[in-house]
């Protein structure tokens, strides 16, 4: 069911590192994103792929996870994402990127959850570097960083109360907690 699907697809950030994720996954998923609704049609996406340890390593190196929590500088050697999507913005189609990432993304995910997988978007990305590392044209712009593996981790969701806090926390059992707001607080008239 779609909405079972939606309901897992949390944002994961330990995994089964060992758990390999080859290629040809990562291109069906690529798949679902291809076939995502475009602004003006124009599907200005292009997607480095990475599955292999060594350069999964290198990408790593420039992201930042759960900035909420303070003293969780992201998953240890083992925990780690065992694949990621690079999504890049071609500038010789489009000059800026709104809406169509968050879409292309989503697909990317909910295929991932299909597939008893699970990611994280990560938008906290040192550009510059990873672009270095990755030797991308600066014609594409990086635009989100999508972590894939198997989740190892528990995560609920939880109220979100409309004076309540918005950041998720992780409880001593190493569970992470989602604060969502309720339907009758967002649906306004
Ligand atoms: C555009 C965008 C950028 C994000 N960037 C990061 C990030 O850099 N690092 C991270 O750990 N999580 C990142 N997240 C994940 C959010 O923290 C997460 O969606 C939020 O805490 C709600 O959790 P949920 O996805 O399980 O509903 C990002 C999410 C979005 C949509």
């Amino acid at each position: 069911m779609l909405k079972d699907l939606v309901r897992t697809n949390r944002s994961y950030r330990r995994f089964y590192q060992d758990h390999a994720i080859d290629e040809r996954t990562l291109t069906e998923l690529v798949d679902l994103a291809r076939l995502a609704a475009s602004g003006h049609n124009l599907q200005p996406f292009k997607y480095i792929l990475s599955w292999q340890p060594e350069r999964n390593a290198l990408i790593f190196r420039y992201l930042t996870w759960a900035a909420y929590l303070k003293d969780w500088p992201g998953p240890p050697e083992g925990e780690r994402p065992s694949a990621y999507v690079v999504m890049l913005g071609d500038t010789e189609i489009r000059k800026s990127f709104t809406f169509d990432q968050g879409i292309a993304a989503e697909n990317i995910l909910l295929g991932a959850r299909e597939k008893g997988l699970g990611g994280c978007i990560i938008g906290a990305v040192e550009r510059e570097k990873l672009r270095e590392a990755l030797e991308i044209p600066d014609r594409f712009e990086i635009l989100i960083v999508l972590a894939l593996g198997k989740p190892k981790e528990k995560v609920v969701l939880e109220v979100l109360e409309p004076d309540g806090d918005v950041k998720y926390w992780r409880d001593s059992e190493g569970v992470h907690h989602v604060p969502k707001r309720r339907l009758e607080d967002i649906i306004i008239g």
